[in-house]
């Protein structure tokens, strides 16, 4: 079996920056698997069509061109919204699904990172990591990266908008968002991403070995 790493985690955990670097260092590709639900949101407000038009939705899903994603369009707070609603329902996760199943299964093999990639994606990945931190420390990085950007920001808006993201990914009824079982637990609270990294691939070798 191809070597498939699985990355889950809150928004703004710091799983996407970690996961290109893992991909990077391994030589594996590499699917932000929030920018396939964020490319769904955005067709559908794009089209005028609701967020709870499943129909569409799927149809989109089904047809969405994976290599083509824009992340500087879809990074856009009001997409990550949007995408977080779409995402509750279980005809778009089952479509979207698939997509990212093919994606990984494709040679040398991928890393993935997401909300529910060890638990349902790919419960046999071969390594998976939950990469956290506290909504104090995440609403704190998103806010600087802001303010790096030449943006604006308020870090208490910043905040309750985590809080509010969290709730909606942990609370759904289908993936909720939580590690899985036999998930490496990575509190990056208190860590730059360099030792980030280091712990993650102490324990990617690890299973690499095994594998
Ligand atoms: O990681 P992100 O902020 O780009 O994700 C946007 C939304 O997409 C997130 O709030 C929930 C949803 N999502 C999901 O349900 N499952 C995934 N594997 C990835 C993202």
């Amino acid at each position: 079996m191809i070597p498939v790493i699985a990355i889950d985690g809150p928004a703004a955990s710091g799983k996407g920056t970690l996961a290109r670097r893992i991909a990077a260092h391994y030589g594996l590709r590499h699917l932000d698997t929030g920018l396939t639900y964020r490319a769904v949101a955005h067709a559908l407000v794009a089209a005028g069509k609701p967020l709870d038009d499943d129909a569409e939705a799927v149809a989109v899903a089904a047809r969405l061109d994976l290599s083509a994603m824009d992340r500087a369009v879809l990074a856009a707070h009001t997409v990550g919204e949007a995408a977080s609603k779409v995402a509750v329902m279980p005809a778009v996760r089952r479509a979207l699904v698939e997509r990212q199943r093919q994606f990984a299964e494709t040679p040398p093999g991928a890393v993935l990172d997401g909300r529910d990639i060890g638990t349902v994606v790919f419960p046999e990945a071969t390594a998976k990591l939950y990469v956290t931190a506290s909504p104090e420390v995440r609403a704190k990085r998103r806010y600087h990266e802001i303010l790096a950007g030449g943006g604006e920001a308020d870090e208490a808006v910043i905040l309750a908008d985590i809080e509010r993201r969290d709730a909606r990914d942990m609370g759904r009824a289908d993936s909720p968002l939580r590690p899985a079982e036999d998930a490496h637990l990575l509190d990056t609270s208190d860590m730059t991403i360099e030792t980030a990294f280091q712990a993650a691939r102490a324990t990617i070798d690890r299973a690499l070995e095994r594998h």
